[in-house]
């Protein structure tokens, strides 16, 4: 059984980012599920750096993209992705300590899968928005 899925309502409308997020729900369901398995610390660290090393890239890609869009909120939207790399950043160190790690790793899954839900139907939603009404606007004026 999949906790942690994507569908439908989670998509923004262009497939490379729901690509992204759909790779990004399932990082974070890979999290959740150590919670079922006895696993060693080492293993749960490993899922945490791939977690952070592909929000890293997703971020990066999602504000090219909005960049290439003039997207007006860019600067806002960087600043949320920022605060979540932090946030990571930190539980990752927490994980580190010994014996920590499987209790961090549940409580980022839980965090971390929440943030991204309300993210993406709240915050990337607005660009997702934005780029639609101006494809209008200009397919009324051509
Ligand atoms: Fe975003």
């Amino acid at each position: 059984m999949t906790i942690v899925q994507w569908d439908d309502q989670y998509s923004v409308g262009f497939d490379h980012i729901d690509n992204d997020h759909k790779k990004l729900f399932s990082i974070l369901d890979s999290l959740y599920r150590l919670m079922a398995d006895n696993v060693q610390d080492d293993e749960v660290n490993c899922i945490i750096q791939e977690l952070l090393d592909y929000t890293i890239y997703h971020f990066s890609e999602e504000e090219r993209f909005m960049a290439d869009m003039q997207y007006p909120d860019l600067f806002q939207h960087r600043r949320r992705h920022k605060e979540f790399i932090d946030q990571i950043i930190s539980y990752q160190k927490e994980a580190a300590i010994e014996g920590m790690a499987i209790f961090v790793a549940v409580k980022l899954a839980n965090i971390g899968s929440h943030w991204l839900k309300e993210h993406i139907l709240v915050i990337d939603k607005r660009y997702e928005q934005f780029i639609h009404t101006q494809n209008n606007l200009a397919a009324v004026s051509s």
